[in-house]
């Protein structure tokens, strides 16, 4: 039987720009040129959109601003990226819950959730995380670690430091990681991260990695008066972002985040890396961490993570916190 799926992995294989025939495709998927276009015309429906030339045949144009669930079903397949499920829901409380939920139910990990919208999105520090428009991406994924939380707890600086760079690539934008865990391009957020865990003792039982892109949001419409000014992929690129080509990049960058800062000697790896997107580098800072208030030049990180504070009398390491950016 042909499948969505399986139609928009043939087109993914064949390569941008090329042309498949009818013919070819029934060919390739083992059916009738009938049952071909019928299935294309379902994509067509559901927001896929094929251009069809005389004597050359279809061509995938125009990915779709929002995700699509079989698109990017076929582009992680085509990337190989290593999870056990992936879903896009329409909506969701929030897809950190959601993911906590999966794990409580045994769902086999990493997985991951997305969501076209969120009701009540979670930032970090219990801020909310405004999440109606289904053009950028809310997603987790959901981890089982059964390790210690030093092991761990560089993980979502490493995502950071990760996602920062697959984004770079993919799209040539000059994305850093502003201290713990924000992306920011020329000094405005386009991303956030929050990672939560369920322990035992001193063992994480379960983590949930949970990431917000502004991608095809329109930057003027955010709402006003928001804590850090505001920035989409969308509105930096000066045309719509290629959410599942982003997404598929995003996802690997996780993967790999989990598997690097469980290496040996990942402390110094980290620092080195983290060094070369640092937002904060040389930059006067007031760091808000539980009651306390700090000023001081921010100058990197340690092999801990930490942010390291040059204040007038001393370097001060400060693991959590809150880091505001302060006129010279
Ligand atoms: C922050 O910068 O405060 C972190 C924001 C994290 C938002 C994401 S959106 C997907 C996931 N689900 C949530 O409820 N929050 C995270």
């Amino acid at each position: 039987m042909v499948t969505n799926a399986s139609i928009l992995q043939a087109f993914l294989d064949a390569g941008p720009e090329v042309h498949l025939s009818g013919e070819s495709l029934a060919e390739k998927l083992g059916v009738s040129r009938v049952a071909v276009h019928a299935r294309i015309k379902k994509l067509e429906q559901s927001g896929i959109h094929f251009q069809a030339t005389p004597r050359k045949g279809y061509q995938l144009v125009d990915e779709p601003e929002k995700l699509h669930q079989d698109l990017l079903s076929a582009y992680i397949s085509q990337d190989k990226v290593n999870l056990e499920s992936v879903e896009v829901l329409p909506s969701t409380d929030s897809t950190n819950l959601e993911v906590e939920r999966r794990l409580a139910n045994n769902a086999p990990t990493p997985f991951a959730v997305l969501a076209h919208q969120q009701t009540q999105g979670r930032g970090r520090l219990g801020r909310a995380w405004q999440s109606s428009h289904a053009g950028n991406l809310y997603m987790s994924v959901g981890f089982r670690p059964e390790t210690s939380t030093t092991a761990i707890a560089p993980f979502s600086l490493w995502a950071g430091v990760h996602i920062a760079n697959v984004l770079r690539t993919l799209l040539d934008i000059p994305l850093q990681v502003k201290w713990p865990n924000d992306l920011h391009v020329e000094g405005k957020k386009v991303a956030g991260i929050l990672c939560e865990a369920k322990l035992e003792l001193d063992r994480v039982q379960t983590l949930v990695f949970g990431f917000g892109l502004n991608v095809n949001q329109d930057a003027a419409s955010f709402p006003e008066g928001l804590r850090t000014p505001a920035n989409s992929l969308k509105t930096i690129l000066g045309k719509p972002a290629p959410i599942h080509s982003v997404t598929t990049s995003v996802l690997k960058a996780v993967l790999r985040a989990y598997e690097d800062c469980q290496l040996p000697e990942a402390g110094m790896a980290l620092k080195n890396a983290f060094g070369l997107v640092d937002a904060l580098n040389n930059k006067a800072v007031e760091v808000q961490s539980g009651t306390q208030t700090m000023s001081g030049v921010a100058n990197g990180i340690d092999e801990n993570g930490n942010l390291l504070v040059v204040t007038e009398e001393t370097t001060v390491a400060v693991s959590a916190g809150d880091v505001t950016l302060k006129p010279l």
